[in-house]
């Protein structure tokens, strides 16, 4: 039987797999793949051979569903969760490769927010995707160099004394990384080490989405092994609970749906991301597959006995930071999923959509934690909205809590992990929630 150790465990592969969103979508392919969903093609007629497909938009988001046992009559509505495949990352520049005062460096430019002062000083490599061309075709391929570990080196103390008091980052002067002493040829050496990667001979590189990422594998810690330490928990491990637990879901009464989006760190507004409408062409298309045509407003009727999961990682309280937290709205790591309100509606959450969740939660058995920053306090935001408002569906915020959000080096409970995929479980597994409105 699967346990929460063996659930975590799983996460630990399933971010080591996806250093880019490129790759977490290449695994989430690998796994959809495994589990007999077949691949639609954005460019194609839909026609469902089967009931469980996926399609992927731009390499880095990617839609995964299975036709419910009622296909989509208009008395039953789209089960959604939703997540995000990226997280604050350094990018390369395009014209990357210059020389500075005897090394190679490659310029690079910050992607969302992360806490750069963690990434001084860590073994680092490059992976991403690259445009290649040969015979005159453009193909995209993705490329990881491992063998080729970089590093940010810290100014040392002698020559920055007050680095503890005042450690600013400047991200045009701090955060370039040595990739190698000076010499002739060594960017054509880099090159063809990317080239190398990929065994196409006589290809050559026309451009390229390359990140600085960290060679340091997945861990769990803890006196108890009670915790989960890695990059990109936010939102990868989101991502990993939505994917497994629609994989584990045989037969589902209603149509189930995992979005997972690129494009959350930075706002959303992409060709891929939730506020461009990946989502909202898909349902359509699904529907317009499964069903035919319908009369005008039935695709409104659908949408309107929908539910959305907003999966984001949430704010565990810090044990040496209490008073960042609202007394009354400390959650902890090991305490269960957290459901996220703010009042102007960064989150998505209302009364009646926390009411579905939390019923979710006490059928399946799972304790929950209720999140509200402090009222002096700017909250972050997430999916969750955008994709409500775009869609007009019922959504709820919810996340597991974790430590150093967009750190280099994340911490998150091995039990939230295990109980948020239950709670998916249950979400797909149920018919739709009853709703009575008066
Ligand atoms: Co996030």
């Amino acid at each position: 039987m699967e346990t929460s150790l063996i659930f975590a465990e799983d996460l630990l592969h399933f971010i080591d797999a996806s250093p880019t969103p490129f790759h977490a979508v290449s695994e989430i392919k690998k796994r959809l793949n495994a589990a007999g969903f077949e691949e639609l093609k954005e460019q194609e007629r839909w026609s469902f051979k089967g009931r469980k497909c996926y399609v992927v938009r731009g390499g880095t988001s990617i839609i995964s569903f299975i036709l419910g046992a009622e296909v989509l009559p208009c008395h039953s509505g789209f089960k959604i969760i939703g997540a995000h495949t990226d997280s604050p990352i350094l990018k390369l520049k395009q014209n990357y490769a210059y020389n500075q005062s005897g090394y190679l460096q490659f310029g690079v430019e910050p992607y969302g927010g992360g806490i750069w002062r963690t990434w001084f000083d860590r073994d680092l490599y490059i992976a991403g995707r690259v445009i290649m061309r040969k015979d005159g075709k453009l193909f995209p391929s993705l490329v990881e160099l491992k063998d080729l570990v970089v590093s940010i080196p810290e100014l040392a103390v002698h020559l920055h004394r007050d680095v503890n008091e005042n450690g600013a980052i400047n991200s045009q002067i701090d955060l370039p990384p040595v990739i190698a002493l000076e010499a002739s040829g060594n960017i054509d050496n880099f090159n063809q080490r990317l080239l190398r990667e990929f065994g196409v001979p006589g290809a050559e590189i026309i451009s390229s989405s390359l990140s600085l990422c960290s060679t340091e594998s997945a861990s769990l810690s803890g006196l108890n092994q009670e915790f989960i330490r890695s990059g990109q928990l936010d939102d990868l491990a989101s991502c990993h609970e939505a994917i497994e637990s629609l994989i584990n879901t045989e037969n589902p009464p209603t149509t189930c749906v995992v979005s997972l989006w690129d494009h959350e760190e930075i706002g959303s507004r992409s060709i891929q991301g939730a506020d461009g409408p990946f989502l909202l062409n898909t349902l359509e298309r699904i529907v317009e597959a499964a069903t035919g045509m319908l009369r005008k407003g039935d695709f409104q009727r659908i949408l309107a006995r929908s539910f959305c999961i907003s999966a984001d990682m949430a704010h565990a309280v810090h044990p040496n930071h209490t008073e960042k937290h609202d007394s009354h709205h400390r959650c902890k790591i090991g305490g269960g999923p957290v459901i996220k309100w703010n009042a102007n509606q960064h989150y998505a959450t209302n009364d009646l959509s926390a009411a579905v969740f939390s019923d979710l939660c006490d059928l399946s058995g799972v304790a929950y934690q209720t999140f509200v920053a402090r009222s002096d306090t700017p909250c972050g935001s997430t999916i969750g909205p955008i994709a409500s408002s775009g869609l007009g569906v019922l959504t709820v915020d919810v996340g597991n809590p974790m430590l150093a959000m967009h750190s280099i080096r994340e911490q998150c409970g091995v039990e939230d992990h295990f109980a948020m995929k239950k709670v998916f479980e249950t979400f797909f597994s149920r018919g739709q929630a009853e709703i009575i409105e008066t």
